[in-house]
């Protein structure tokens, strides 16, 4: 068997000082020099770019457990310690110092902005908030019960066809002008597609409010009545964009950079990270656990969901609990648990029983040896749909704001992947596993094929009632 170890002899593991590694064949023949890349924060890498053109060998890691796809300045998480760093500042000292606009500003740039510099983003960003008034009529092709999500995705994977002027990824002014208009035209983006959906007229942004109070108003305003700000809900609102605007190499983003590695423009990568946000593994989980919630209905009810969710026959998980990262408590958990508890103080809510059943599950999970063994801890998404519900956000609507704030970070990692001279295509390898080569079987060769179908017995004929959408 090969061997891969420290290139100055040692045993792999035992030398902590290597700079590289040599893959051996059973020989001991050196067959690749594989470097050791540093990171500045918790663990290397080893360099296998030139393995399979030296060893004639890949390296398999389906869902890249053990694999950095590439390198990056923006984000780091320390699953072990539960820590989480944008740019190298913790995440509760922003969310309790700092704007979500000072924040996108941070994560896209590096450094938190100086006064006139953060006045200007934010400027440009408002200025970006409305939308070319011919999407509006594009919302109109969409069902009224459509998902937000389902809308957003294809609305914002139309802007490229709204904004043709800056799709030029190569052009650096082109590429900010790109960021902006999605950072600013996201949240109207989403309330249009809320509108929609319960038939109400659109809201158009107003540029004396910030960011997130001009969501909210957007979403919750009608042209019928004065709107009250509540700035205790704004600072939730806040708060729930900052914990979830980035997380390094998430599913989303990795898909965001990937297909930004065809060149394709910004806003199709983005349509792209939507697509993959709304997974129930990942963004969608913050529905999905309040939807838990809800089905669980109350504490006498919780051992029987707990027994559920250990038992490997039956799909149902406990959502919003595990992370692929984390093995300790999820840092965003424990910031958006403590913001639900003062939004619940300063709307004096007293005993809102879901919050109650949360933290019971919550308390009974991390005594049960399936969870503590397998490292399972509650993750950003067991909080944040409460706080998103205390703030009157509908259910689906949850995700479609886990998209806004993440947008900074998908372009966060768009920005700095396209300015990367190193930056090459995304094309992975594959083990292959099919059958070997063989000839082709003419039709009348291959028998009735009744026993061995792969197509199942038939697809349902779509009704006339799903038809005309009733
Ligand atoms: N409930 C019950 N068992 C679980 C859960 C859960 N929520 N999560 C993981 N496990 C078990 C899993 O069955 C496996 O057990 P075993 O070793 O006996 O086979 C073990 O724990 C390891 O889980 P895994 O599925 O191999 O872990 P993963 O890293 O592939 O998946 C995850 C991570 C987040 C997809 C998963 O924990 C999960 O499905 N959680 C529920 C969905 C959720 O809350 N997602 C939000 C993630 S955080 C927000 C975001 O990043 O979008």
């Amino acid at each position: 068997m090969p061997e891969l170890v420290p290139s100055n002899g040692h045993a792999a593991g035992h030398t902590a000082h290597a700079d590289a590694y040599c893959l051996c064949d059973e020989d001991g023949r050196e067959v690749a020099r594989l470097p050791r890349l540093e990171a500045t924060l918790g663990v290397g890498a080893v360099d296998v770019r030139h393995l399979l053109d030296d060893a004639k060998i890949t390296t398999y890691d389906p869902s890249f457990s053990s694999t950095a796809s590439c390198s990056s300045a923006i984000t780091y998480v320390d699953g072990d310690a539960g820590v989480l760093l944008y740019r190298g500042i913790p995440i509760d000292a922003l969310v309790e110092k700092s704007t979500f606009l000072e924040v996108a500003y941070l994560l896209l740039f590096g450094e938190l902005p100086t006064a006139n510099e953060l006045d200007t983003f934010t400027n440009d960003i408002t200025h970006h908030t409305m939308l070319h008034e011919q999407l509006a009529s594009f919302y109109n092709g969409f069902r009224r019960d459509a998902h937000p999500m389902a809308v957003m995705l294809g609305v914002v994977g139309a802007l490229s066809a709204f904004y043709p002027d800056s799709i030029d990824i190569l052009d650096p002014a082109q590429r900010l002008i790109s960021i902006e208009r999605l950072i600013a035209k996201m949240p109207s983006i989403a309330a249009m597609a809320y509108k929609y959906s319960v038939g109400q007229p659109f809201v158009y942004p107003h540029n004396e409010l910030d960011y997130p109070s001009n969501f909210m108003r957007m979403m919750f305003s009608v042209p019928a009545e004065e709107y009250r700000q509540s700035p205790v809900l704004a600072k939730a609102m806040n708060a729930l964009l900052i914990v979830q605007a980035d997380h390094e190499q998430n599913a989303s983003t990795s898909t965001v950079r990937s297909v930004g590695s065809s060149r394709a423009n910004p806003f199709a990568c983005v349509a792209a990270g939507i697509s993959s946000l709304w997974g129930p593994l990942h963004g969608g989980a913050n529905e999905a656990v309040l939807a838990m919630l809800q089905r669980i209905g109350s504490t006498a009810n919780l051992p029987d969901a707990i027994r559920r969710a250990k038992d490997k026959d039956d799909p149902f998980r406990l959502m919003g609990f595990g992370h692929r990262v984390y093995k300790s408590y999820d840092p965003r958990a424990k910031v958006m648990r403590r913001i639900y508890e003062e939004l619940l103080e300063e709307t004096r809510t007293q005993g809102d029983p879901l919050f109650e059943l949360a933290k019971e599950l919550e308390r009974l999970a991390l005594e049960d040896d399936y969870f503590v063994s397998r490292k399972l801890y509650p993750n950003v998404d067991f909080y944040s749909g409460l706080i998103m519900k205390a703030l009157g956000i509908p259910l689906n609507m949850f995700t479609a704001i886990f998209a806004i704030s993440r947008t900074a970070g998908w372009l966060s990692h768009w920005k700095e992947m396209i300015e990367d001279p190193d930056q090459r295509i995304t094309r992975p390898r594959q083990l292959y596993i099919g059958p070997t080569q063989r000839p082709y079987v003419p039709l009348r060769a291959r028998g009735d094929g009744a026993s061995g179908s792969k197509l199942p017995a038939g697809l349902p004929m779509p009704s006339e009632k799903s038809i005309v959408g009733g």
